[in-house]
């Protein structure tokens, strides 16, 4: 069995300026989510290892440099599921933490429920202790001019809504060891979103899903497109009809742009370590640990490989 961990930094127009952060970023997520993967053994683990160190980097749209919505607040969705039991965790438009996939966790772990939202998502970070944080330093500079930005073009918004302009979403996918796979996402949304508005990171089959009978998925893309057509568990669909990760990440992709007019991105894992990073944006940084290499890309096509010994 080989284990794999790989993660993304969000599929859209990503401009150059922030075109090193985000591939120094996916790479650093993936060698420490791989780390961990190997440390633990745990697929679980691994990937909200890989989600924390993503929501912790400010370039990506999730914990710190989530995007801002209309009121120019900070509402953040996560999810994570283990695909040995099903088990799935998820919150959404929690205000003031950091790392809303650990929050997903103690849901996943911690309730008999499957997904927190709003004040009580917050009041149980605050009774399993997981710290608080002033909105102030989740906001970077980038984020509040994007926001202004849509401000003032405030009239033409929902066209803006559906492009690859804006920062979208983090995610990992693994298999460790003992063929067991998990999915982790977060996210602050688009940028300028309706107060309250849910997209689809941190529902079911739609922002990630992950089944050890066929292998887990993350997705990134524009939410109310992906909803439409539960992009991963399409994905997974596709592999239980007998298409590789890429096979089935590209099928699933067209589906959505055909059907929907929707763009994204998605990284599948199955449980024998075959593995795909997929986009229809212009964009998407990527990074894939497996045998002690690392693989990673941003362009459409691209595939640099290191090794890490
Ligand atoms: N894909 C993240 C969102 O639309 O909220």
């Amino acid at each position: 069995m080989r284990a794999v961990l790989l993660v993304h930094g969000g599929a859209w127009a990503i401009p150059d300026i922030l075109a090193d952060g985000s591939i120094d970023g996916v790479k650093k997520a993936a060698k420490e989510g791989f780390i961990k993967l190997e440390k633990s053994g745990s697929a679980v683990d691994a990937v909200e290892a890989a989600v924390r160190i993503l929501e912790d980097i400010p370039v990506f749209d999730a914990g710190h440099g989530a995007v801002l919505n209309a009121d120019g607040d900070v509402e953040l969705d996560a999810i994570i599921m283990n695909g040995k039991t099903l088990a799935a965790g998820a919150v959404s438009c929690v205000k003031n933490i950091s790392n809303p996939v650990t929050l997903a966790r103690s849901v996943m772990e911690k309730t008999d429920h499957v997904m927190l939202t709003g004040t009580g998502a917050n009041k149980f970070a605050e009774k399993q202790g997981i710290p608080q944080v002033p909105t102030e330093e989740l906001v970077t500079q980038h984020a509040r001019a994007e926001w202004k930005m849509y401000q003032k073009y405030n009239e033409s918004v929902t066209n803006l809504f559906n492009t690859q302009m804006v920062h979208d979403t983090v995610g990992a996918v693994a298999v460790d060891y003992d063929g067991n796979v998990a999915c982790a996402t977060s996210t602050g949304g688009i940028t300028n979103k309706m107060v309250g508005r849910v997209g689809d990171t941190p529902v079911i089959g739609s922002g990630g899903y992950a089944d050890n009978n066929i292998g887990a998925v993350s997705a990134t893309g524009h939410g109310e497109s992906i909803l439409k057509v539960n992009l991963s568990r399409l994905v997974l669909f596709h592999m239980e009809q007998g298409k590789s990760p890429l096979e089935a990440a590209n099928t699933a992709l067209c589906y959505m742009e055909d059907r929907v007019t929707g763009r994204g991105g998605v990284i599948v894992v199955n449980t024998e370590g075959d593995w795909a990073a997929q986009f229809s944006t212009n964009r998407m940084a990527w990074a894939c640990v497996k045998s002690r290499n690392l693989f990673c890309g941003l362009n459409p096509g691209e595939c640099f490989k290191e090794s890490l010994i």
